[in-house]
């Protein structure tokens, strides 16, 4: 309940900070579940290569209206790719928006010239925007920021116009991941206006064991979001340089919607079988943690039992009673709705939010009975350890509020000075602190949680994480060690609008 409280305050919960939808929204749990389809490779040798054009797209998200969005292929979410472990996966992505965009595979063990890095920017196709806008918009008012090249940082390989091809080598374990928009000082705003997608992992220790597969496998994407009366999505920030904070603290925390949307459709339901199901959830909104709680809650508690985290597989299920689930955490679930009575509507709430973020999706559990030959194993995967005595360095980052921005050990974000230089191979330990709540992502690779403000992990740090939320005054101390690939990376605060604000460094990889 403290770290709740805490949450709720440093995420604006007050009025005023929410950012209200000027639409006529539907009720909640009458908009069915949609599922993001599977996108077929166009081309499977030695590599599968996938297509996508990034391209606006009219939605049906509201009743009566149409939702002018930025997808993946003309979907929100994009579609969902679906690799191989070991297996090369490219992706040659297309933009026909009318701006600059990045992809990141977020969760990606990926080289860093296909990782997204925030001024890798592809140019419109139809050469609307020249390279030297892109750059100025990118960084016009940020502070510390001279404009000008990032140049000398090894491993970017800078702005192309049309398309980019992203080679994922995929040499990693099965995985719940996601890509997403990343432009440097625009993330929110692209992510917001639909830029998101899934993109699975699977490999052959995971499929052996009898989890809830096909239909009974549900990839959940969260997303909070506010409209315009005529339907349009609604976000405040054109200018990101209006984040600053002590200039409009309005948004100090980011950007709150009052619509939950779970792949896309508002507070949908979901007719579900009395069966066991496997829950993939994301948190793909901007700035909104959740805590969710099935409600009613079954008897004997213990609603979800967790299976799996950012990076895979957990070596034991967890289970819990609620999830708390910051922006870009995954949580891989098993639910089983056998144990609630045939005709029930099972909420799925937000017990961090009044209003309608409170309220998230719901299952509506079916008659008859059925089948169910899932289960979930007392042992899942054998999770490696990092062993904390062989780290050779401890490195402290601070994520504070600087004097006008915010910052990571008292810089915003500058392209090309790195924060870090880790060695290839070597476990190091990473110690994030923070005085407001701060989402904390690091690109490339997975980490271990040791211990959170000095003391046992929390309940929702079990097995590999690229994510880990932070709630205000607390501190986290994590075990990483980069393998295969040196270059330029990132690691940042998963609140896009703060990572819009600067709260984003390099470090490379040596
Ligand atoms: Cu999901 Cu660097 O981000
Ligand atoms: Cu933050």
């Amino acid at each position: 309940p403290l770290i709740g409280s805490a949450v709720r305050r440093a995420n604006g919960e007050s009025p005023g900070r929410l950012l209200a939808s000027r639409a006529r929204l539907p009720r909640p749990y009458e908009t069915p579940l949609p599922i993001p389809r599977t996108l077929a490779p166009v081309g499977r040798g030695a590599t599968d290569v996938y297509e996508i054009t990034q391209q606006k797209a009219q939605l049906d998200i509201l009743p009566g209206l149409r939702t002018e969005a930025w997808t993946y292929g003309g979907t929100f979410p994009g579609p969902t790719l679906v690799s191989r472990s070991g297996r090369r996966t490219q992706v040659r992505h297309r933009n026909t928006l009318p701006q600059p965009t990045v992809v990141h595979l977020h969760g990606g063990h990926t080289p860093a010239d296909s990782d997204g890095y925030p001024l890798d920017v592809v140019l419109p196709a139809d050469g609307s925007i020249t390279g030297e806008r892109a750059l100025a918009a990118m960084t016009e008012g940020m502070p510390g920021h001279a404009g000008g090249h990032h140049g000398g940082a090894p491993g970017v390989s800078g702005m192309v116009r049309g398309e980019r091809l992203h080679t994922y080598p995929m040499r990693q374990r099965a995985a719940t991941l996601w890509y997403h928009d990343h432009r440097m000082s625009w993330t929110g705003h692209g992510v917001w206006r639909g830029l998101a997608g899934f993109h699975l992992v699977r490999d052959d220790e995971e499929e052996a064991l009898p989890l809830p597969k096909g239909e009974r496998e549900l990839p959940l994407m969260i997303t909070d979001r506010a409209f315009e009366e005529d339907g349009s999505f609604r976000y405040p920030l054109a200018d990101p340089r209006l984040l600053t904070p002590g200039v409009d603290h309005a948004y100090m925390d980011g950007v709150l919607g009052d619509v939950v949307l779970v792949n896309g459709a508002p507070w949908p339901v979901h007719r579900t079988p009395r069966a066991r199901h496997r829950l993939r959830l994301l948190n793909a909104s901007n700035a909104r943690p959740y805590r969710l709680r099935l409600e009613p809650q079954p008897s004997g508690g213990d609603a979800f039992v967790q299976i799996g985290g950012d990076g895979g597989l957990l070596a034991r299920p967890v289970r819990h009673d609620e999830l708390h689930i910051g922006t870009g955490e995954r949580f891989d679930v098993v639910v089983d709705f056998a144990r609630w009575k045939p005709g029930t509507l099972v909420r799925m709430v937000n017990t961090l939010a009044e209003g309608g973020a409170h309220e998230v999706m719901a299952f509506e559990i079916a008659g008859g009975t059925v089948r169910d030959d899932s289960a979930v194993p007392g042992t899942l995967s054998r999770v490696e350890r990092l062993d904390p005595a062989k780290a050779v360095v401890t490195r402290e980052f601070r994520f504070r509020q600087g004097g006008d921005g915010w910052t990571i050990n008292d810089h915003g974000y500058l392209p090309g000075r790195a924060l870090a230089r880790p060695r290839l191979g070597q476990t190091e330990i990473w110690r994030f602190t923070t005085s407001l709540h701060h989402p904390v992502h690091v690109h490339l690779d997975h980490f271990q949680v040791l211990s959170r403000n000095n003391g046992a992990p929390g309940p929702y740090d079990a097995g590999w994480k690229d994510t880990v939320d932070l709630p205000p005054t607390e501190s986290v101390e994590v075990a990483v060690r980069f393998t295969d690939y040196g270059g330029t990376y990132m690691l940042h605060c998963h609140n896009l609008e703060h990572e819009d604000m600067a709260m984003m460094a390099d470090f490379v990889v040596e």
